[in-house]
This record gives C-alpha cells, structure tokens and sequence, in this order.
C-alpha cells in the first residue's frame, strides 16, 4: 500500500523555511516521540490511536453484535461526529443511504425539523419491527445539542416501548457522568480515552464504532493511519509531511496567507474539508498563547472547496481576487467506479473532446486547468494525491493532518490541545436555558 504523496513545487516552501520549522521543531518531534511509549498520558496521545488494538477489537466486536441493523443513528458534534461523517462519505459515499443496505443519520445540532425527520425515521423503522442503533457520542457527556437530541431518540424508543438497553451504545470519557448514567441504565458504554480532545478523536471509538457498523474497514482505516505516523515522526534527512506541511502553512500565514483552503477533487471529500476546519479552527484560532501570557488573537481561517463544483462559483474569486490564500489540492489517481461519456454525434460540438473520455480523465483535466492558471497568477498550492479513496489512504490523510497540526501550533505558539472559547460559549448557553 502507497501513502499519499505531497508535492511541494508550486506550495511556496522554501528549503531555508523547511530548516528553520525543522530546527524549531526538534523539541516537539521529540515530545511526540515520548508519547508513543505513554499511551494515552500526554495531550499528544491521539497519535498512539491507530497502534490500539483494544479499541479495535471492542468496536469490531460490538459492529458484529448489532450487524442486523437497518438505521443507526449517531447523535453527536463537532468533534464528536466529524471525523465519522468524514469517512463515511470518503469510503462509503455521500450517496450511501440511496442505496440498499444499513442506513446513516445524524443528528447533531437542534434543528426542530430535522430532528422531527429523524425521529420520524426511526420511529418508522421501529415500526417495521427492525433493529436499530442510536451512537451517542460526546467527550463531554454534557453537551447540550447531544443530550437533548438523545432523549427526544430516547422517547421514540420509549413509544414504541423498546428496550433502550437494545439499541443504545454511549461513547465518551470514562469519568463523565453521562458514563455513570450510561451504566445506570445499563447501555453498552465505549470509553474514549481521557487526553484525546474530540477533533482528534476520529481513530478512537468516537468513529471506529460507527463506522466498522456501517461496513468501513477499520483494520485497513488504522493501518493507513499508522503508516503516515511513522513518516510524520521521522527524523534526519527523509522527509516528514507534517513537519513540512507546518512549515509551509506558518511560512504563507508570515507572508500575509491567512486563509488555508481544502480543495477537493471529489465529491465525497468535502467532509474531510469540514473535518479540517474543525481541527485547524479549534487548535490555531487561539486568544492567548501558548504560556497563556499574551493575547494573540491567533487564526488560519480554514475553507472548503469542492472541483470542479465550487469553481463555478469561487474560481473568480480565488484567480482574480486577493493573494491572500494558500490552497491544499486533494486529488485521487484511482477512482473505483469511473464511468466513460458515450459517443453521441449530434452533441460532439457542444463540449470537445469529451465523448469516450472517463469522468476521471476529465476531473484530471480540470485540476490540471486548475494549476496551471494558479501557477500563472502565482497562487500558492499543496497537492496531495491520494492513490484511491480507500480506507488505508484515508486513514493515512486524516493522520498527516493531526499531526501536522501538532506542528504547526509550535510554531505559532499556541496551544493545539484546548479550546476555551468554545466552552465560553456552552457556558453562556447552559445559563440562558436556565433563565
Ligand atoms: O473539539 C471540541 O472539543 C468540540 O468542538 C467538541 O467536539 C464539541 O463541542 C462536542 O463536544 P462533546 O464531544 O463533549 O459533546
């Protein structure tokens, strides 16, 4: 199996840039290198996710144990249900619940209609006397969309007079108190462990459960992820795509590039564009810095993009518009289904040069548009090219992204690991509920 390939020549990085990240970097380098002998006992301790063969097992055991359902349902948020959503549609399809087989919804905000549709779903196939699994994830256990959305499920089942205990699995750290209430009512409980934040929580249960349910391999998810930690933790003259991915993202922010855009040449990425929001929002956009002396006011603003979709929409935008970007181009060299445009005569002259020509030769033709108009308005890109859309080159991107995340908060000097004003905001939530 190939791990992604990263291709620097038109990103802007300078040899000089990669030295100076490298040199800073060496105390980071060697503190994630610690980390791979303590577990779960340091912040970094995510990384050690993909080598955990106790979380694979349970969550595999557990994915067998409810295999006959129809529906499952993860009830959760941000950190908590991104990085699931994110693989889902990369290896399974955005389209997936158009087809025959074992159905996905999500709920996570509290939006009145759409949990009205969810609830009305399961509640249909209850009614159909079919299994279903409701995932409630959260780190947390406290968090407001999540509990509120679990126990208008929670009621469904009620009506329908099921055993909760059936259907129910909780996901989230083994001190909460939704862990104590989970035991309390008997539910099938899997523990994240404690030092690993939800945005990096997508290998560990939070997303392993769910997936192996929905058919994702997450022996081959893990493997991929594990592959890509090696490289990022290497050190001396072989390069590590994490460090340098750090080193070119601090680099174009220090030449005025305050937006990093993710732009994906397939469809079914975009959720791993909104997964990388997350991640990059909540670990670089920081009042304070990392000593928690000075306020900063640090941020990268993430975006998505989607080719060929968003270009027409944002290509004027992103070619004519303020230099103020630097974009990572996310391609795939295999698709698993590429379909061929027949040959129709009388539509020939509407679009050259596309009849008998697969959809995937036409996407490379435009990224290959895509790059050669930035290179000559001296847009700065990263391209990753990802072998295939399968679960060991998934694994491996989400990988390279958490860790060059790790990196990069170094070099900003911040803290890649908290997010207070998120729990600002929950705080001032929990209050006005109370008024
Ligand atoms: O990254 C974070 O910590 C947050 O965005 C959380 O993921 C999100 O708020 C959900 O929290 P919890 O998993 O505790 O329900």
């Amino acid at each position: 199996m190939r791990l992604p390939a990263v291709h620097w020549e038109h990103s802007g990085l300078t040899a000089a840039a990669l030295r100076s990240a490298e040199e800073k970097l060496s105390g980071e380098l060697a503190r994630m290198r610690d980390a791979t002998g303590t577990l779960y006992d340091d912040d970094r301790g995510s990384i050690n996710l993909p080598l955990d063969k106790h979380h694979l097992r349970a969550c595999q055991a557990l994915a067998r144990k409810h295999a006959k359902a129809s529906l499952l349902v993860v009830v959760g948020i941000g950190g908590s249900n991104l990085g699931t959503i994110a693989v889902q549609e990369a290896i399974l399809g955005k389209l997936h619940n158009l087809r025959p087989g074992k159905r996905v919804l999500y709920a996570d905000t509290v939006d009145p209609d759409q949990m009205a549709v969810i609830a009305a779903l399961l509640d249909d196939e209850l009614r159909k006397g079919r299994h279903v699994v409701i995932d409630a994830i959260s780190k947390s256990g406290t968090t407001t969309e999540t509990i509120a959305n679990l126990e208008i499920l929670l009621g469904v089942l009620r009506q329908r007079k099921r055993d909760p205990k059936r259907h129910v699995i909780v996901t989230t750290d083994a001190d909460s108190r939704l862990w104590t209430l989970a035991k309390d009512e008997g539910f099938e409980t899997l523990a994240i462990p404690r030092l690993v934040g939800g945005r990096y929580s997508v290998l560990s249960p939070v997303g392993l459960f769910p997936l192996a349910l929905l058919g994702v391999n997450i022996t081959a998810l893990l493997d991929g992820a594990a592959h890509m930690r090696a490289a990022c933790l290497r050190t001396g003259h072989a390069e590590n795509p994490a460090i340098a991915r750090a080193a070119l993202i601090a680099l174009a922010r220090s030449e005025g590039r305050n937006i990093a855009d993710h732009f994906v040449f397939k469809t079914d990425f975009e959720a791993i564009g909104k997964w990388y929001r997350q991640l990059m929002g909540e670990s670089i956009g920081k009042e304070w810095d990392a000593q928690r002396k000075n306020r900063v006011w640090m941020g990268i603003t993430p975006t998505v993009s989607v080719g060929s979709t968003d270009l027409h929409s944002m290509a004027q935008l992103y070619f004519g518009g303020p230099n103020d970007k630097l974009f990572t181009i996310v391609t795939i060299e295999r698709w698993a289904r590429d379909t061929g445009v027949p040959r129709m005569e009388r539509y020939g002259a509407l679009a050259p040069d596309i009849q008998g020509k697969r959809l995937g030769r036409i996407m490379d033709a435009i990224a290959h548009g895509v790059t050669s108009v930035m290179n000559a308005q001296k847009r700065p890109y990263c391209r990753i090219e990802l072998p295939d859309a399968s679960e060991f080159s998934i694994g491996a991107l989400l990988q390279l992204h958490m860790m060059e995340m790790m990196f990069l908060a170094p070099l900003l000097d911040v803290n890649p690991f908290d997010q207070s004003n998120v729990e600002a905001y929950k705080e001032e939530t929990r209050k006005a509920l109370a008024k």
